[in-house]
């Protein structure tokens, strides 16, 4: 069935202001279920999480409900869903628990593809244990990173492999499954960042071969929160710093202070939207994810073939990278201005773009982009049109007019 995006659209009241979102890398707009469901749980008597009175199980039952519908996004088991702010603030986490555990000689694998959360927490945890960092390379043209290197950086002293499974700078999604086999034949842990793929097709956590995976609900029309999930026997093996009168039972103790439970509430609204984005898929909601992703997939595949088509057509853009396979994100520059001149003009036009280095701190420094501004970023999601890519294009054009740096 095709994706009707008009309807698709008109579960997003921010729409209607007219901006043409392209952003989505760095946060999605909202749909009114997910609203409502906070505004819901807000308006609703709520306590702390407590079985002796009702609004107190009110809070337990969105905890639970929360980790059930993250471990159907991602076919993963809902006691092995540990949730928190940010991807960020789960990452660290993890590195300073893992970290406690490794000595001099270890070593740990990351990569200049990876956004920064993905890489400093585990570069300064590997820095206090005395472990050794070894690093994956891109491919510098085409921005993909070969699998087959992950041989040689990987031996018997590697504890943990992390890696992305969709970079966030120029949509790379490198080949997890391989890389993990790898990982796991020296018995290493592979923690995969899914922040920038899983709102982009359906994501299975063991056919990543994900021990660990990363994912924030604000990329795929939640609020501001995060999830980091694993089978629950993996945390039962582990033993975060934590207060002492604090829950000590698995995924709870890796989950600091008192949660934000209207916005738990709206983490599980998100997911119902991505199961509702076919209408004529059936089945739990498991299987309605899977299909309501990727029938958004190939909505975001034709819209942003065209995108990536009408910017290899101008020469006064250069385009970052051409991976074979990727996310529908892109990063570029255009002639004669900076990137942030660009995003600020765009930005004119009300076309919502984001520029610098979108903290894929090594890729950029790598590319020898970084101090100079690094790049201007466009990434699409399940509600963008042709029509808006056409609009982007054209305001290109008119940028490159205006700077006479346009050669038709
Ligand atoms: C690929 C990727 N990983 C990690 C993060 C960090 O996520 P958070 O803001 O939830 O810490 C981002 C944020 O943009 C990202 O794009």
């Amino acid at each position: 069935m095709a994706f009707d995006v008009g309807r698709v659209r008109g579960a997003y009241p921010a729409l209607g202001e007219g901006f043409a979102h392209f952003d989505g890398a760095g946060g999605t707009q909202t749909p009114t279920g997910v609203i409502e469901a906070v505004a819901d749980a807000m308006r609703a008597a709520m306590g702390n999480r407590s079985t002796a009175f009702r609004p107190g199980r009110r809070a337990l039952e969105l905890v639970a409900d929360a980790r059930a519908a993250v471990a159907d996004l991602l076919g993963a088991d809902p006691s092995g869903v540990v949730l928190g702010p940010s991807a960020t603030a789960l990452t660290y986490t993890l590195a300073r628990t893992l970290g406690a555990g490794w000595r001099p000689g270890d070593e740990v694998v990351v990569s200049r593809l990876d956004h920064d959360a993905n890489v400093r927490p585990w570069v300064q945890a590997a820095e206090a244990a005395g472990a050794t960092v070894r690093w994956a390379e891109f491919d510098r043209a085409t921005g993909e990173l070969p699998a087959g290197q992950y041989a040689d950086l990987v031996g018997e002293r590697t504890r943990l492999v992390a890696v992305t499974a969709g970079s966030n700078a120029i949509g790379t999604a490198p080949d997890v499954p391989a890389i993990a086999k790898t990982a796991h034949a020296v018995g290493a842990l592979v923690c995969v960042d899914g922040v920038h793929s899983v709102p982009h097709g359906p994501t299975d956590l063991a056919a990543l071969g994900a021990d660990v995976l990363v994912t924030s609900a604000y990329k795929w029309s939640g609020p501001h929160l995060a999830a980091m999930v694993a089978d629950p026997a993996r945390w039962a093996a582990l033993r975060p710093a934590k207060l002492l009168p604090s829950a000590d039972t698995v995924p709870d103790r890796f989950e600091y202070g008192t949660p934000s439970f209207p916005l738990l509430a709206g983490v599980t609204a998100a997911v119902d939207h991505l199961a509702s984005l076919d209408p004529a898929a059936t089945g739990d909601r498991r299987a309605r994810v899977r299909a309501g992703l990727a029938a958004a997939q190939a909505h975001e595949e034709a819209v942003f073939d065209r995108l990536l088509a009408g910017l290899a057509a101008r020469p006064f853009v250069t385009v970052y990278g051409a991976p074979a396979r990727r996310c529908p994100t892109v990063s570029f520059r255009v002639a004669g201005r900076t990137p942030a001149e660009t995003a600020a003009a765009l930005g004119e036009a009300d076309l919502c773009l984001s520029s610098g280095d979108y903290y894929a701190y090594e890729f950029f420094q790598a590319m020898g982009l970084r101090d100079s501004g690094g790049a201007v970023r466009a990434s699409v999601y399940h509600y963008n049109t042709v029509d808006e890519v056409d609009r982007l294009l054209a305001e290109l054009d008119r940028l490159a007019d205006d700077e006479g740096t346009m050669v038709r």
